[in-house]
């Protein structure tokens, strides 16, 4: 059986949602709690056995290359960021522009050479059971693509990319940010996936869309023609740290599970009596 053992982390987007802090500094940076999310995202990564991981970035970005770096000013201050970099292999690649999640992805062309590989977006927070390592688990299963899936309010469909299923978890189709009344479904893609190597040619013939961005989505759409695709229904909880509310409501889930700030926060939020 082929073992999933490395995965893709695209970070060099503009960040629009979350101006103007994202200027100068890359959402994928800012703290949940005290933790960047790239942080808790390669805990989620080396939970699941991945054992090497390419960063897209741009020089902009180039603080989340100093962030795994070890300096002796740090030692023994930093366990849990040693440990980290202890377990997984860290590269980087460059995406000067933000030409869309399409283009970020295609330059792991050449890391991820022929074999299936994972892919965990940088500002998609998944808390709970590692969601990657459960999608890996559904691609042992299927030995196909895999999307990692999770329900969506009605009122967020129009945000998300949503699934229209064939049976089962087999997929359809994905239709990006439908109407509320033409979602066949109420499953949106959250930034988890599997791909088999063959995406790269789809990739590759990607044409531009609206915004001038390649799509991730347009590739799958082009692949699904030749290959299945299963939907991973994750079980942890799932939040968008790249919108203002998104980043809001994961500090206070994090924060309220936190040994050292969980009772104060509690009294504070019990007392805020809103
Ligand atoms: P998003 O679409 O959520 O990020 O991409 P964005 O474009 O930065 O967001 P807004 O809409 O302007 O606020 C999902 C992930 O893909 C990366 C982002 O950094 C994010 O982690 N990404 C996106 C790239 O690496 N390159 C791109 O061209 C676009």
């Amino acid at each position: 059986m082929i073992k999933i053992n490395k995965l893709v982390i695209p970070v060099a987007g503009l960040g629009t949602r979350f101006l103007p802090v994202t200027k100068g500094v890359p959402k994928e940076m800012l703290p949940i709690v005290s933790k960047p999310t790239i942080m808790i995202l390669l805990e989620e990564a080396i939970d699941a056995g991945i054992e090497e991981v390419l960063f897209v970035i741009n020089s902009r970005k180039e603080c989340i290359k100093t962030f795994f770096e070890m300096e002796e000013l740090y030692e023994g201050k930093v366990d849990d960021i040693k440990e980290i970099t202890q377990s997984i292999k860290i590269n980087y690649v460059y995406q000067e522009k933000p030409l869309g999640s399409g283009d970020a992805i295609l330059k792991a062309k050449d890391f991820v050479g022929n074999n299936p590989f994972a892919i965990i977006y940088g500002d998609d927070l998944i808390k709970g059971k590692s969601a990657i390592k459960e999608l890996i688990i559904d691609y042992d299963k299927y030995q196909s693509n895999i999307i990692g899936i999770s329900k969506a309010d009605s009122k967020d469909l129009s945000k998300y990319g949503i699934i229209e299923f064939k049976e089962n978890n087999e997929i359809n189709r994905i239709i990006e940010k439908p109407n509320i009344n033409e979602a066949p479904s109420n499953y949106a893609v959250l930034g988890r996936y599997i791909f088999n190597p063959e995406i790269f040619e789809c990739l590759e013939q990607l044409k531009m869309q609206s915004k001038n961005e390649y799509q991730l989505t347009e590739a799958m759409t082009m692949l699904m023609k030749k290959q299945k695709f299963y939907g991973c229904k994750f079980s942890g909880k799932y939040f968008d740290i790249g919108s203002k509310i998104g980043y809001l409501k994961a500090n206070i889930e994090y924060a309220l599970d936190n040994d050292e700030l969980s009772i104060e926060l509690k009294e504070y939020l019990k007392n805020l009596s809103i």
